[in-house]
C-alpha cells in the first residue's frame, strides 16, 4: 500500500475511533503548517503529476517496452510495472524515486538515457515533443522535493500561501478525482434530487460550466468543515458506515487520490487576519429622515467601503469613500430598520468590517 495512503488512511481511521474531535480539528481550521507535512504534500503533487503527465505519456508509452520485469532491461536498476497490474502508478512512482534516490547520477540517466546518451535501448523519445517535456519537468520536479522542506517560503507548495494551496487541492481534485470518480461514482447519489440530496455533500453536473471548480470547493470546504466530515471523504467510500455503502476498495488508486486530496485540503493555509486595521467605535443615528453613519479610523488606509443591510436582507455595498471620510450620510432610505458596517482598504487588501449597528427609521 502507498505510503500516503497508509499514512492517512491509518490517521483517519484512528482519529474516528479514538482522537476527540478538537485535536484532529486544528489541523482544519487554518493553522499555519509548521512544515512537517510538505514532503506528503509533495508527494501528492508528484503522484499527481505521475498519473497525470507522465505515466500514460511517456513511462507507459516508451519504456515500459523494455523495462518491465520480463523484457530486456529487467536487470537494471529501473524496473517498472506494466498498466494491467494494482497499484502500477504508485509503484512506479516510487520506484522511480527510489532509483533517483540511490545514485545522484541517476535522475540525470533517467534523462539522458530516454534520449539515446550511453542507453541499450537507444533514443526513446525526443527533446522538445510532449512526452520529453512531459519527463523533463517531473524529474525537475522530483529533485526539488528534498530542499523544498528546508526551505519554508519557496512558493506554493509549503502552504505559505493560502491562495496558492488552496489551488494546489483544486488543481489535484480537477485533475485525478473529479471526472475519474465523482462524476462516475458519487454524482448519481450526491446531487440534488438524488439519495445523498440532505446530506452535507453535494456535487453539480459536469454540463455546468465551470463544474470541476465548483465541485473541487464543496468538496474542499466539507472536508475543512470538522475532523469528522474529513475523515468521512475518505471513510464513507470505503464504506465505513455510509449510506451508500461501499463505492471504491482501499487499495483502490481512487481511495490513494483521495488521500493525497485529504493531504492537499489540510495544508490549506486560511485568508490570514488583515493586516490592515477596522474602523472604530461606528455609530449611526437618524436625523430628518436620514442615517448619519459615523466611525472613527487610526491606521494606514486608502479609502473605505460601506455596506448596508435591511431587515432579512444581504449585506450591500452602498459606497465607496475616500481616505479622509468618517461619515456617511444616507439620504434613501425607508421606514424600516437598518444596519450598516464600514471597512477600509488599502491597495489590494481590506480590513475586517467594523462591529455593524442598528437604526430603525419611523
Ligand atoms: C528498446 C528497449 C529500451 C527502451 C524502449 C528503453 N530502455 Fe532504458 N534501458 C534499456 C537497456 C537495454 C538498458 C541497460 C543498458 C543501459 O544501461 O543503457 C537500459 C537502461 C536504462 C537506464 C539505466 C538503469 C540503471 O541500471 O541505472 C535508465 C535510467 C533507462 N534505461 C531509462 C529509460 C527510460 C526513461 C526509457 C523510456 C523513456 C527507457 N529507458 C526506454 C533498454 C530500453
Ligand atoms: C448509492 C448512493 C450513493 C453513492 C453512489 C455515494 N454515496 Fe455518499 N452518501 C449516500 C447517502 C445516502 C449518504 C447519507 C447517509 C450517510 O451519511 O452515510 C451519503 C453520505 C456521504 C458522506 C457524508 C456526508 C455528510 O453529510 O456528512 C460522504 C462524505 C460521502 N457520502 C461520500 C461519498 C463519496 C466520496 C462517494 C463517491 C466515491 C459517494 N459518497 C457515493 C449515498 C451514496
Amino acid at each position: 500500500m502507498n505510503r500516503i495512503l497508509g499514512i492517512l488512511a491509518l490517521s483517519a481511521l484512528t482519529t474516528a475511533c479514538t482522537v476527540p474531535s478538537s485535536e484532529v480539528g486544528e489541523t482544519v481550521s487554518g493553522q499555519p503548517n509548521s512544515g512537517s507535512n510538505t514532503s506528503l504534500e509533495k508527494q501528492a503533487q508528484l503522484q499527481a503529476h505521475w498519473n497525470e503527465d507522465v505515466s500514460g505519456n511517456v513511462t507507459q508509452a516508451y519504456c515500459i517496452v523494455c523495462h518491465s520485469d520480463s523484457s530486456i532491461a529487467k536487470d537494471t536498476g529501473w524496473v517498472i510495472l506494466e498498466n494491467n497490474q494494482d497499484d502500477y502508478l504508485t509503484t512506479n512512482l516510487s520506484r522511480t524515486l527510489a532509483y533517483m534516490d540511490a545514485n545522484e547520477n541517476n535522475a540525470q540517466k533517467l534523462l539522458d538515457k530516454a534520449q539515446g546518451v550511453n542507453h541499450g535501448g537507444g533514443a526513446v523519445i525526443q527533446d522538445g515533443t510532449t512526452a520529453s517535456d512531459h519527463w523533463v519537468d517531473f524529474i525537475e520536479l522530483a529533485q526539488t522535493s528534498e530542499t523544498d522542506s528546508s526551505s519554508p517560503d519557496s512558493g506554493n507548495s509549503d502552504g505559505s500561501n493560502p491562495s496558492l494551496s488552496r489551488q494546489a487541492a483544486i488543481d489535484f481534485y480537477t485533475d485525478n478525482l473529479e471526472n475519474d470518480l465523482i462524476q462516475g461514482d458519487c454524482y448519481v447519489c450526491h446531487q440534488a434530487d438524488g439519495v445523498a440530496k440532505n446530506s452535507d455533500l453535494i456535487f453539480i453536473a459536469n454540463n455546468v460550466n465551470d463544474y470541476e471548480t465548483f465541485n473541487a470547493n464543496s468538496a474542499i470546504n466539507y472536508a475543512q468543515l470538522s475532523a469528522s466530515n474529513f475523515n468521512n471523504f475518505l471513510l464513507k467510500p470505503i464504506g465505513q458506515g455510509h449510506g451508500g455503502n461501499q463505492i471504491i476498495e482501499i487499495t483502490s488508486v481512487h481511495a490513494q487520490n483521495i488521500s493525497s486530496f485529504l493531504t492537499l485540503v489540510e495544508n490549506i493555509v486560511d485568508t490570514p487576519e488583515s493586516s490592515v486595521t477596522a474602523p472604530s467605535n461606528a455609530q449611526a443615528s437618524v436625523l430628518l429622515g436620514e442615517v448619519f453613519f459615523v466611525w472613527e479610523m487610526s491606521g494606514d488606509h486608502d479609502g473605505f467601503e460601506v455596506q448596508r443591510k435591511e431587515e432579512n436582507g444581504e449585506w450591500q455595498n452602498i459606497a465607496t469613500l475616500t481616505e479622509n471620510s468618517n461619515l456617511y450620510r444616507d439620504t434613501s432610505v425607508e421606514s424600516k430598520n437598518y444596519q450598516y458596517r464600514v471597512r477600509a482598504t488599502l491597495e489590494q487588501d481590506n480590513s475586517n468590517y467594523s462591529s455593524a449597528v442598528s437604526v430603525s427609521i419611523d
